[in-house]
């Protein structure tokens, strides 16, 4: 964790109560959305924007951990941070030390893989109401920053309104709903009933997540469950511009990315992969063949000045090279 001091911090509170349309939310995504990505969607109308997924237990025992999962300046504002914990002591003590320097702590009910499942994290805590309602009350009793819950549906829509109504009686500030079961893939549709029925039910503000790849898709997934915002992950990280109204990624956002990935520093591999997301649609499918073989920051600096006149300082250059 870097960062001098302790910031002054945005009231996402007062965000979803003094912001007169809905809330545009970047998603956690581990791997993506670290500092650099979190100010470029900041640029294009992104109001919220959270960490990636980090291991609570590991954040709080390591400042090595700390160090490498969540870097942040004043800039990055509001952010959330998401944890994933299988218990409420661990969420609070990582809770207690990302505090001062965030809008919000988010408890991930939602990561689908087997090992988190094995761990009792993720998306295993769907099926554990409670376990998630003693997180809520012991994280809430130890800091003072809003503390919310990302969550999937289940098959049975009753189960999830029960698991909304607990989370609520401990005091959940607000609740994000990815429409879609832990078994379902991303290729599937939405479920806009269950997405709805969390709204309806829920005293609180909720965000609603899935199939976000325009500006477009979510206004109509505003209208079609009156939810207060929307997230969005996949559509985000191929045209981080979309909250903006662009359908496509503007030159000018890949160009901004290369420069905040430079000054913040990157690793090759995440540097590389945000390219490739973005540029999806503006490479042939040779260029994308040549493109995806890269492997250091400076051939992919190359390859974008001699084919697309990406203008690197020399400032820029000299400091990842060295
Ligand atoms: C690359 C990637 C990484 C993700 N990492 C996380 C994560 O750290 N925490 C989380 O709650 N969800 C994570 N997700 C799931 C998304 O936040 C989101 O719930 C899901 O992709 C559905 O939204 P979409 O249809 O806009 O992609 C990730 C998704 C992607 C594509």
């Amino acid at each position: 964790m870097e960062a001098t001091g302790s910031l002054p911090r945005t009231d996402i509170m007062k965000l979803f109560s003094a912001c007169s349309r809905p809330l545009n939310v970047c998603a956690p995504m581990v791997r993506y959305s670290k500092l650099p990505f979190r100010e470029l969607v900041r640029r294009y109308n992104c109001d919220i924007v959270y960490t990636p997924m980090i291991l609570a237990d590991v954040f709080a025992s390591s400042n090595y951990a700390r160090e490498c999962e969540f870097s942040t300046n004043w800039l990055d504002d509001p952010v959330v941070i998401q944890f994933a914990a299988s218990n409420g002591v661990d969420l609070a003590n990582a809770a207690e030390l990302a505090a001062p320097y965030v809008s919000g702590i988010d408890i991930n009910c939602g990561c689908p893989q087997k090992w988190a499942i094995h761990e009792k994290i993720g998306s295993h805590l769907m099926s554990d109401p409670e376990t998630v309602r003693d997180m809520i009350r012991t994280t809430k009793a130890r800091v003072d920053v809003p503390c919310s819950i990302k969550i999937r549906i289940h098959k049975d829509l009753r189960e999830t309104e029960e698991f909304v109504k607990r989370a609520l009686s401990v005091g959940v500030d607000f609740i994000t709903v990815h429409g879609r079961t832990k078994k379902q893939k991303s290729s599937e549709p939405i479920n806009l009933d269950g997405i709805k029925l969390v709204k309806e039910t829920s005293t609180v503000p909720v965000i609603a997540n899935g199939d976000v790849f325009t500006k477009e898709d979510a206004d109509e997934l505003v209208k079609a469950t009156g939810v207060n915002g929307t997230m969005s992950a996949r559509g985000i990280l191929e045209n981080p511009a979309l909250y903006a109204g662009h359908t496509v990624t503007p030159w000018e956002c890949i160009e901004t990315y290369v420069d905040l990935a430079l000054s913040y520093g990157t690793n090759a591999f995440i540097f590389h992969h945000h390219l490739m997301y973005m540029m999806e649609n503006v490479m042939s499918n040779a260029e994308r063949r040549t493109f995806n073989s890269l492997t250091s920051i400076p051939s992919i600096l190359e390859y974008l000045e001699d084919n697309y006149d990406l203008d690197i300082s020399k400032r820029r250059r000299s400091s990842v090279l060295a």
